[in-house]
C-alpha cells in the first residue's frame, strides 16, 4: 500500500534510493489502470445499485477519489483490490476544494452528478505541472445536452435548463479528441433523453473500458473506442461487476526500463494492443519484442536514436514521453521528442541534462543527442510521469541516485520500488525521520542535499 500520506507532502520526508546501473530479468505484474479505475468510480455515481469493482490499482490518486465520493455519502468497501460502491443514499452537495484539488479526474463526476440528479456543483480543477488542463469541451458538452452553468468563485454551478427534467440527447461534435470531454458527455449522455453522437470522440482504452462497464449497467452505448460514439439514453441504470483493464502505461513504462538498461523482462497482464505505438517504437529503436496472449517479452539489445510525436490514442501517448526520453539520453544518434498535447511537459528535461544527457528543447519539441553514460544524484520528480523518467535514468546511472518527491509518483504506480526489487534492481525507500520543516534550522544536511537541486 502506498505510504500513509494525512495529506502530509512527501517532498523531502521520503526517497527512493537507486543503486545504478541496474539490470532487470523476470516478470513483473501490471496493475490495474489508474485512468480507467478513476473514471469507473466516477459512473458509479450513476446507478443506485451496487457497483463491484475488481482490479482497482492501490494509489493515492484513487484514496482521493473514494474520498470525494464518501464526502457526497457514498458507502465504500475495499478489500485488497476490490472495491465495493454504494451510491444509493447519497445528497449532493458542494465538494469542498480541498478534497478535489490535484485530482483532475474529480471534475469527470459532474457529468454523472447531473444526469441522475440534474445539479452538481464542483471546484474548478484548474491547471497542473503540466498546463493549464481547461474544461470547455466538457461545458460545450453538457450545455448541447442541455446543462446551464454558473462559474463563481471558482465553482461549477451546473443545473438542468429551465423547466427541464432530465438532460437530452444531442449532436456534439469535439474540437479536440479530449479524454476527459469524451468519458463526462458519455456518462451524461448515457441516461439522457433521446440519442447523442460525440464525433470527434477520444479513443483511449479506458474510454472503451467505461462504456463497456455502462453497456453491462444497461446503457446503450456504440462504437466506443472509435471517432463517433453513439449512446442512446435509458431511464436507468443498474449495478454490475467490472473488472478494470490493466495499466497500459505502467506496463510501457517497466517495458522502457528494460529498453533503457538492455534487459529482458516480461510484463503481464497487459493488452498488447493498448501499446501498439510505443512497441513499434521499441522495435525501431533495436528492442525485440514478443507478445503473447497478455503479456508482453522485451529484450534490450540496443537502442538507436528513433524520432517520436505524441498524439491521441492509438498514437503515441503523452503519459510516456518522458519514461521515452529517459531510454533517448543514451541511444546512438539524434532523437527528436514533439509534445503535442500538453504545453508543459518537459519538466524532466533539466535534471536529465543535469545527469549528463544532451538535451535541447524549442516549442516543446526536444532534440536528444544521445550520451555514454549518466551519472547519478539527488533528484525530485514534479508530475507523475517525469518523476518515473527520472527513476528509468537513475537505473542506467553508474552511481547511486535518490529521488524525492514520491508524492507525484504514488499518485499513478503501484508499489513501483517494490516490482523494481522484484527485477532485480537495488533500489528501497527512504524515509527521512527528521521531516524537515521551516523552521527548524537543526537537521540541515539534508536541506543542504535538498537545495542542491530544484523539483524537475
Ligand atoms: C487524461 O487527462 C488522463 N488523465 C491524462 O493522464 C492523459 O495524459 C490525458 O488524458 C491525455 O491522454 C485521466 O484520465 C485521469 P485531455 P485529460 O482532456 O482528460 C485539451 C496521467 O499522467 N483540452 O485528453 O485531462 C487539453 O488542454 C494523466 O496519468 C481542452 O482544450 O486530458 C490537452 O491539451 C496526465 N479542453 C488536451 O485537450 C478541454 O475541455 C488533452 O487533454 C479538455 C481538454
Amino acid at each position: 500500500m502506498v505510504c500513509e500520506g494525512n495529506n502530509k507532502s512527501y517532498l523531502k520526508s521520503q526517497n527512493l534510493k537507486i543503486i545504478g546501473p541496474s539490470t532487470l530479468s523476470g516478470e513483473v505484474k501490471i496493475s490495474g489502470a489508474k485512468n480507467s479505475a478513476l473514471v469507473l468510480l466516477a459512473a458509479s455515481l450513476l446507478t443506485d445499485e451496487k457497483i463491484i469493482l475488481e482490479n482497482v490499482p492501490l494509489l493515492t490518486d484513487i484514496e482521493k477519489m473514494g474520498n470525494i465520493l464518501k464526502n457526497l455519502g457514498v458507502k465504500l468497501q475495499t478489500q485488497d483490490h476490490q472495491l465495493i460502491i454504494d451510491s444509493s443514499n447519497i445528497s449532493i452537495k458542494e465538494l469542498p476544494y480541498e478534497l478535489v484539488n490535484g485530482l483532475r479526474a474529480s471534475f469527470f463526476c459532474i457529468g454523472a452528478l447531473l444526469a441522475r440528479f440534474g445539479q452538481a456543483s464542483i471546484p474548478l480543477p484548474g491547471g497542473c505541472n503540466i498546463g493549464k488542463r481547461p474544461i470547455n469541451e466538457h461545458i460545450n458538452g453538457l450545455k448541447a445536452l442541455g446543462a446551464e452553468f454558473i462559474i463563481e468563485k471558482e465553482i461549477v454551478k451546473a443545473k438542468l435548463a429551465e423547466k427541464k427534467s432530465r438532460l437530452f440527447g444531442a449532436n456534439i461534435r469535439l474540437n479536440c479528441p479530449s479524454v476527459g470531454a469524451t468519458e463526462t458527455l458519455i456518462m451524461a449522455a448515457s441516461l439522457a433523453r433521446g440519442r447523442t453522437v460525440i464525433e470527434n470522440a477520444a479513443r483511449e482504452p479506458e474510454i472503451q473500458d467505461l462504456c463497456q462497464m455502462l453497456n453491462k449497467m444497461g446503457a446503450k452505448i456504440y462504437d466506443a473506442g472509435k471517432e463517433k460514439i453513439i449512446i442512446d439514453g435509458v431511464q436507468k441504470l443498474h449495478g454490475c461487476s467490472h473488472k478494470v483493464i490493466p495499466d497500459r502505461i505502467e506496463a510501457g513504462t517497466f517495458l522502457i526500463a528494460a529498453a533503457a538498461t538492455l534487459s529482458s523482462i516480461t510484463v503481464s497482464p497487459v493488452i498488447p494492443n493498448h501499446l501498439e505505438a510505443v512497441l513499434n517504437k521499441l522495435e525501431e529503436s533495436g528492442s525485440k519484442i514478443i507478445k503473447k496472449g497478455n503479456s508482453i517479452s522485451i529484450r534490450g539489445k540496443s537502442i538507436k536514436a528513433v524520432d517520436v510525436k505524441t498524439a491521441p490514442f492509438p498514437g503515441f501517448p503523452t503519459d510516456l514521453q518522458a519514461p521515452f526520453m529517459a531510454l533517448m539520453t543514451i541511444a546512438k544518434g539524434r532523437s527528436k521528442i514533439s509534445e503535442t498535447i500538453f504545453e508543459n511537459r518537459m519538466t524532466h528535461v533539466e535534471l536529465l541534462n543535469r545527469m549528463g544527457s544532451s538535451i535541447i528543447v524549442k516549442n516543446n519539441i526536444a532534440q536528444i543527442d544521445g550520451v555514454k553514460k549518466l551519472k547519478g544524484m539527488t533528484l525530485v520528480g514534479s508530475d507523475l510521469r517525469s518523476s518515473a523518467a527520472l527513476i528509468i535514468a537513475a537505473l542506467i546511472s553508474n552511481r547511486t541516485s535518490r529521488v524525492f518527491g514520491l508524492d507525484h509518483l504514488d499518485r499513478g504506480y503501484e508499489s513501483f520500488e517494490i516490482k523494481l526489487a522484484q527485477l532485480g534492481v537495488e533500489i528501497i525507500r527512504e524515509f527521512n525521520k527528521e521531516f524537515i520543516s521551516k523552521s527548524d534550522k537543526s537537521k540541515s544536511h539534508l536541506k543542504k542535499n535538498l537545495s542542491e537541486f530544484e523539483a524537475a
